[in-house]
């Protein structure tokens, strides 16, 4: 046990140690797209989501009203053997008019395939990769994106890890009602999120509310359809899928969680379904963290933790991860405030690269349950190599290269006591 403690103390020197050599970049600033005008039926901000088993749904938006909604796809290029019609909605704010939002889900479709695709048989061919069925699945993680030099940099270091799925804990464009600047994010991801799919839930950010004039999430509802009516939800703002072994579930931090609010039922329902034989990994994701001992946005996940922390406690969640705060953190296995072997992992990854900024400043003295934290823009991938072992690692954006500067092995919960015992309850 002493022995333990000794390893803790020098492992924090060392972080401290090392923490103390880095200069911190500085935030930088919005990035200015010019905006070019398209042919009026040119697919534009194309992105691709999870739809279900063996599905997926392709997301683009035309200028031209009457553009069709169907996607034409093949497993080669130029020839497309399959052809799906989808739906279409638009939405106005004040001024601006969005242009036709399609959303088109195709399928079945093999695993760990290369499909080619065109969107309303106009435009160019996009391609992307299904994920695999088994083991090992790779998950990209990172939050409050924007659209700044920084996230420029954290999709570039994304892009060259080789991921299957893209998991985003809100915050995605910072457009805070300025409508167009949604457009230019669609535009500025398109490269990544057309390839692979993109699971995100909604932040602060999303929500552009004006009391008795706009309802909430008017533009991420219309924009980033998630497999909600797929997974048994009756909102956008929460939902799950199932990808190679592991059970996602995609929380609202911005949508009732209290014991009588209809996300809670929902997630005690989906809770209730998972199989670990079948997904032997439990992964939720939402935007504010409940475990956090940095500064910034200290204390608004408690309501939250409190009514639904029991809940995930009791289906034995591996990992949460969160984002809000602009900075990193990693803690070990916690629940009610306190180091338990059975309780999740909780990831704050809120370090896409806004416009914001860091948040620098932490509690003093760390938590016992916090074991790593660093105010840096990055982006995590967690490996999950077979129904026990994944590994996490953390890539700090320094100087442009994705350093990894956290990293660990997990091991899940599956075959543990923790589980053994609820069984038995
Ligand atoms: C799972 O992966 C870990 C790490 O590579 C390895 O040590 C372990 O033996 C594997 N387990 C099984 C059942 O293959």
């Amino acid at each position: 046990m002493e022995m333990q403690s000794m390893i803790v103390v020098l492992t924090v020197l060392l972080v401290v140690g090392t923490g103390a050599d880095y200069v911190r970049p500085l935030p930088r600033k919005t990035l200015h797209f010019p905006w070019s005008p398209k042919h009026s039926s040119h697919p534009q901000q194309v992105h691709i989501s999870l739809a279900g088993d063996k599905h997926m749904r392709i997301t683009w938006i035309t200028i031209d009203k009457s553009s069709p909604s169907f996607v034409e796809y093949g497993t080669s290029p130029q020839s497309y053997n399959f052809i799906a019609e989808g739906e279409s909605t638009s939405y106005s704010y004040f001024l601006y008019k969005s242009g036709k939002i399609h959303h088109t889900v195709i399928g079945p479709l093999e695993d760990d395939t290369v499909y080619f695709y065109r969107c309303g048989g106009n435009g160019p061919e996009f391609q992307f990769k299904t994920p695999p069925s088994q083991f090992p699945v790779t998950f990209a993680v990172a939050g409050d994106l924007g659209q700044t030099g920084w996230t420029k940099s954290t999709i570039d270091h994304i892009e060259q890890c080789k991921y299957d799925v893209y998991v985003l804990p809100g915050d995605l464009s910072y457009a805070d009602y300025m409508q167009r600047k949604w457009d230019t994010f669609g535009e500025l991801v398109q490269p990544l999120a057309s390839t692979r799919p993109w699971m995100v839930t909604q932040g602060n950010h999303e929500k552009e509310e004006i009391p008795i004039l706009k309802d909430g999430f008017v533009s991420y509802n219309s924009r980033w359809k998630m497999p909600f009516e797929e997974s048994g939800s009756s909102s956008n703002l929460y939902y799950s899928f199932e990808v190679a072994g592991v059970h996602v579930v995609m929380l609202g931090s911005y949508t009732d969680y209290d014991e009588y609010s209809d996300q809670y039922s929902w997630l005690k329902a989906d809770l209730s379904k998972v199989d670990r034989e079948r997904t032997p990994w439990l992964v939720v994701v939402f935007h504010v963290p409940w475990y956090n001992s940095n500064y910034a946005h200290q204390g608004e996940g408690d309501d939250m933790t409190a009514s639904m922390e029991p809940l995930l406690y009791a289906a034995g969640v591996d990992v949460v991860f969160a984002g809000h705060v602009h900075a990193y953190e990693r803690s070990g296995r916690v629940y009610n405030g306190k180091t338990d072997t059975c309780g999740p992992i909780h990831i704050t990854i809120g370090d896409g690269g806004n416009r914001e900024g860091l948040a620098h400043e932490y509690l003093e003295p760390q938590p016992e349950w916090s074991i790593f934290r660093e105010a840096s823009f990055g982006h995590g991938e967690l490996r999950i190599v077979n129904s026990t072992h994944a590994f996490w690692s953390w890539h700090r954006n320094d100087d442009d290269e994705p350093i990894r500067s956290d990293q660990v092995w997990i091991t899940s919960l599956v075959g543990s006591r923790c589980l053994a015992e609820r069984s038995h309850e």
